[in-house]
């Protein structure tokens, strides 16, 4: 008999999730994989920078797992809005919700939610061309950038690097418009703890120094590291270049990257719209970051908050507020319920620590779900509810939109279609919810 498994989420989990189901040996398996945005591949599309071409090319891999054969692709389909769990579970023998991490944390501090006080879930969405995205202009000069992961690396690359830098990669014309316009000339990016403790990776640290558009500069006071002897290899790299920086003399670019330590934001400051961000410095008690009662201010027409992504409940799935996470063993949340990806684990990772994830939610689904014969089909329940999906065919019609416009344009290999409308156009889908 078949499994049947839906899928809910067409990021890396998620696809990493249909590709272990398609190549176990226990029976036959089809996989449908659901996702809300009628794009499949998540962050892939609408997360990983757009300069970062080698890395965006996992999506060939991940597209073989979507045409193999018992994989199916449902586009423009929301679990808690267009289905709900107990219709997943009436159709199929599991449910695997691999939804990601979508939203962004908070710093609760006063002056958050000032125009001008941006998550960069949002910058990064429109960048990246989302179609729930808002819109952004660049008329700002100075922006601070709050955290120092790998997020606040990428929004930092972008704000500093030209439009024609990024001309021939996807990102979607409008912004490359926006990026030519930019009057960014300076760039703060604060860590609250030390370079020994920052969180982003250095080959992606490495690249802030190649800039062709902006000097970068650290301060020697706030990247020195008093014992480095039980730092790892990455550690020990990061402090390495960021203590180089202190030192290089700058070439009079156009902009200026200031990478800051020891700084916790306190207050983001103005009257109608962000002025500034105040800063209290801080060192480390027992581990833990405490503030001096030594503060600064940074003038900032923009500050822009990346410290960190958060996964938001699902209708009807146990969600634990402490971790922000669907609360499971192994994988396993309920009967014949299960999660992989950020929503399992938490927004941290690499594209490739979900193939792992992903191997061992489904280890724990085969050991413990048999197939049942004669479900009704998610097909009938939808087209009773007057829902279309966005087929796989109907996608491979956006993608081919995207290289046509690209061309049409002349840049590089495709340029993003931006909204869903333009999306549902390419396929002659306007009449779809
Ligand atoms: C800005 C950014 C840049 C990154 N860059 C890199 C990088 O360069 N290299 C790297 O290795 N890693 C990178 N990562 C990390 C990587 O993207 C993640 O590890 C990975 O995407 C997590 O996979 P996921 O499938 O759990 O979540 P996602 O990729 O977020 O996929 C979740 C999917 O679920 C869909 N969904 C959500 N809710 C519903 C619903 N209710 N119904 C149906 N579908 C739904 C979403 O639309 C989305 O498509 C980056 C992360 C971020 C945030
Ligand atoms: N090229 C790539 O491979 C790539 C690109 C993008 C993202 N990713 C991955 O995606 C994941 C998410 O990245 P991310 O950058 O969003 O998260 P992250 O790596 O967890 O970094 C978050 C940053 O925000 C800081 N922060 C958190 N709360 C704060 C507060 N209240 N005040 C000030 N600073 C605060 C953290 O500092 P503390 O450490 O002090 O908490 C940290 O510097 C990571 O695993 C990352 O490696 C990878």
């Amino acid at each position: 008999m078949t499994l049947r498994v839906a899928i809910v989420g067409s990021g890396p989990a998620g696809i990493y999730t249909a590709e272990a189901l398609t190549k176990q040996s226990a029976g036959p398996v089809e996989v449908d994989v659901l996702e809300r945005l009628p794009t499949p591949y998540g962050l892939v599309r609408y997360g990983v920078a757009p300069d970062h071409t080698s890395i965006k090319s996992i999506a060939h891999y991940l597209r073989r797992v979507l045409e193999a054969p018992g994989v199916r692709f449902l586009g423009g389909v929301e679990l808690g809005a267009d289905l709900h769990v107990e219709d997943l579970l009436a159709c199929y023998d599991a449910v695997v919700y691999c939804t990601g991490a979508m939203v962004d944390r908070q710093l609760g501090i006063p002056g958050e939610d000032l125009p001008g006080s941006v998550a960069a879930t949002d910058f990064v969405n429109w960048y990246c061309g989302h179609p729930d995205a808002p819109d952004f202009t660049l008329d700002v000069a100075e922006v601070a950038v709050v955290g120092v992961g790998n997020v606040a690396v990428d929004v930092v690359r972008i704000l500093a690097k030209t439009a024609d830098e990024l001309r021939a990669t996807d990102i979607p014309e409008q912004v490359l418009t926006a990026l030519a316009e930019s009057r960014v000339k300076r760039i703060h990016m604060i860590g609250r703890r030390g370079a020994a403790h920052a969180k982003f990776t250095l080959k992606e640290l490495r690249e802030l120094g190649e800039l062709l558009n902006a000097d970068i500069l650290t301060f020697p006071d706030e990247v020195a590291v008093e014992d480095l002897t039980d730092l790892s290899r990455q550690i020990r790299g990061n402090v390495d270049v960021l203590q180089s920086w202190s030192t290089r003399p700058p070439q009079d670019r156009p902009r200026r990257l200031e990478v800051r330590f020891w700084l916790r934001p306190v207050e983001i400051l103005g009257v109608s719209r962000v002025e500034g961000i105040r800063l209290e410095r801080t060192r480390l008690e027992d581990g833990r970051v405490v503030g001096t009662g030594e503060f600064e201010t940074i003038p900032a027409d923009m500050v822009l908050r990346s410290v960190g992504y958060r996964s938001v409940p699902l209708p009807g799935v146990p969600f634990s507020e402490r971790s922000m996470t669907v609360p499971n063993e192994a994988g396993r949340v309920r009967d014949r319920e299960y999660v992989a990806g950020w929503l399992k684990r938490g927004p941290t990772g690499v594209i490739g620590t979900n193939k792992s994830d992903a191997a061992e939610t489904v280890r724990t689904l085969l050991a413990e779900v048999t197939p049942q014969p004669s479900r009704p089909t998610l097909d009938d329940l939808l087209a009773a509810r007057g829902v279309r999906p966005v087929t796989y065919q109907d996608w491979l019609a956006i993608e081919a939109a995207e290289e046509k416009l690209a061309r049409t344009l002349d840049r590089g290999e495709k340029v993003k279609l931006v909204g869903r409308a333009a999306m549902l156009d390419a396929f002659g889908g306007a009449d779809r919810r």
